[in-house]
């Protein structure tokens, strides 16, 4: 098997040791520094360049369209040659061309009201299921009360919160208690103010008592190693961006894989390495694949640093065991390869057969946490977000990293980076230290948070069913167990008719299919080749996030659309 869209590769990489490897990522970073810019460094100059328009526009050495003003077919400084080509290049298939016609048309059926009823119906449905992204608020999830009543009470002044004469009739004790430590551990600043830019102190406590809690009091945690971040994008981004030092950097993907890393890799400039999961084998690692997909980007002189794992995966749905975890982190101690575990998907665990298990457990039970820091034999940082689970909170955008194993010289610059922003957003700060430390038993939402969660879980659990069974029952569909996470990301047979026509028209033949599903029904899905797959695969990925008979009227269109398309197309 030969990955489909991995780019030309050039330089050897030669086999370094792990003391090697600690020198040498400085050196890039700094070398890089020195000589080929940074495409980050790049776009910051691009647009220090454009912050400072007034003065170019009073000197021409710096401005070349001078009479920009009074000649409006002057090229704009900024068009699509001189824009960071990297970026013209990016692509993020989750809100692409499928969900752009989507929202076209959703705008035409909020505008239905101008028809009269001599007019035909433009389309064969009253509104778009938009299931093409894990944002649960967005298609009805209601938030969990205790988290917003805490966060609502952090926002407000004392006088109008908790400190209000009627506080006690309108809010929870455990919310307005909890509210207060936070007041006080934020120093008196409130939410407004820019704290650490690791995150306050007291968030990241509550992180840590998370972790020891998820791995076991024994696995050491230090507060200097979580970083919080605007959603587990940000902190991924930034771990790419230090990894990520010359054009011959390659960093291994998943595929299908989320698009946040084909994405970030493009615009970082570095060369994608795709391994492929196993789809008849419920979408598992294959340490062979792994392998050989290791051997020949190094082969094709790519110097491969880091390695993206994925689980609970997204799209596949897979929850790995714990001894494909092992295999996993074995495998990048043994390449030196810095381990990126996105496991954003932690609580959304389905399978009663399956279990969550972290890289960071399984590192330290591989034994290669050592006893001192600094002796660990392995470069992990892991991702966890506010965004799924149960809290489904996207738009707090909040997030954390944890950092294990990095040599204190990386810290400092991942904290240097993080600095540059100043620090997260404070309510996404807040919800992640929400969602690591709710209310205590006793406590009096607990019984109700616990309720809330639970039920939105259940339901999640449900909707999994319903998609994933309804989909592989469609003659022509193939779909694996949804075991986690949100998603159900089927194969699905094309007529050849279909591939053609798809190709005339310059698309690829699933976005040609999610057109078609969406224009006939409504439904708004991502083609799979949005996410990587294998060469003559087709099919999409849908999310089950919207209420349980949206998704089971989803899935009956789904099978009325299939079979009406293949006639179409045969
Ligand atoms: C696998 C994976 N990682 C990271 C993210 C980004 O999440 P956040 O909202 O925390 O930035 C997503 C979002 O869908 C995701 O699916």
């Amino acid at each position: 098997m030969t990955p489909v869209s991995l780019p030309p590769v050039a330089m050897a990489r030669t086999k370094r040791t792990r003391r090697a490897m600690t020198k040498t990522i400085p050196a890039i970073v700094s070398a890089g520094r020195k000589t080929k810019p940074n495409p980050l460094l790049l776009v910051l100059l691009l647009s220090l360049c454009l912050a400072d328009t007034s003065g170019a526009a009073t000197n021409p050495s710096l401005s070349p369209n001078t009479n920009s003003n009074t000649n409006a077919n002057t090229k704009k400084r900024l068009n699509e040659e001189t824009l960071n080509q990297n970026l013209l290049k990016m692509e993020y298939a989750v809100r692409g061309t499928v969900v752009i016609a989507a929202d076209r048309i959703a705008g035409e059926l909020r505008n239905g009201s101008k028809q009269t009823p001599t007019t035909t119906k433009k389309h064969p449905f009253s509104k778009i299921v938009y299931t093409n992204i894990g944002n649960p608020q967005s298609v009805g999830q209601k938030p969990l009360t205790w988290p917003r009543q805490v966060s609502a009470l952090v926002d407000l002044p004392n006088e109008v919160g908790i400190d209000h004469p009627k506080a006690q009739e309108l809010f929870p004790a455990d919310a307005i208690a909890r509210a207060r430590e936070i007041k006080r551990g934020l120093g008196g600043h409130g939410s407004g103010a820019y704290s650490h830019s690791k995150g306050a102190a007291c968030f990241r406590e509550d992180v840590l008592s998370f972790l020891r809690q998820r791995d076991g009091e024994e696995v050491p945690t230090d507060i200097e190693d979580v970083f919080l971040a605007n959603g587990a994008s940000a902190a991924i981004s930034h771990l790419l961006t230090a990894l990520v030092s010359d054009p011959a950097c390659g960093i291994m993907i998943p595929t299908p894989q989320y698009p946040i890393y084909s994405a970030t890799i493009d615009l970082l400039g570095g060369r994608r390495v795709g391994y492929y999961l196993d789809e008849r084998n419920k979408w598992n690692l294959n340490l062979e694949e792994l392998e050989r997909s290791l051997k020949e980007a190094r082969e094709q002189g790519t110097n491969v640093v880091g390695f993206v794992l994925i689980n609970p995966g997204n799209p596949t749905g897979a929850v790995l065991s714990r001894e494909a975890v092992r295999d996993v982190v074995r495998f990048c101690s043994r390449h030196n390869l810095v381990l990126l575990a996105d496991e954003v998907y932690q609580e959304n665990v389905y399978d009663e057969d399956a279990e969550f298990y972290s890289c960071k457990r399984a590192a330290y039970d591989v034994g290669f946490l050592g006893s001192e820091p600094g002796t660990e034999a392995i470069e992990l940082a892991s991702f966890h977000s506010t965004s799924k689970g149960v809290f489904g909170e996207c738009g707090r955008r909040g997030g954390y990293m944890e950092l294990t194993g990095f040599d204190q010289t990386i810290k400092d610059q991942l904290y240097k980076l993080a600095s540059a922003s100043l620090c997260s957003g404070l309510n996404g700060q807040c919800m992640t230290a929400l969602m690591c430390r709710g209310p205590s038993p006793g406590d009096e939402s607990y019984e109700s948070h616990e309720a809330e969660k639970t039920a939105i879980f259940e339901s999640l659990k449900k909707r999994a069913r319903i998609v994933e069974e309804g989909l592989d029952a469609i003659p022509g569909f193939s779909c694996q167990p949804a075991q986690g996470s949100m998603y159900c990301f089927p194969s699905v047979e094309l007529p050849q008719g279909a591939i053609d026509r798809a190709r005339e028209e310059g698309k690829t033949p699933d976005t040609l299919y999610a057109l078609s599903l969406l224009e006939r029904t409504g439904i708004c899905v991502v083609p799979a080749s949005g996410f990587g797959q294998e060469a003559g695969r087709y099919g999409f990925r849908t999310t089950f996030l919207p209420p349980e008979d949206d998704m089971a009227r989803s899935v009956e269109a789904m099978k009325v659309h299939h079979q009406e398309f293949c006639e179409r197309y045969s």
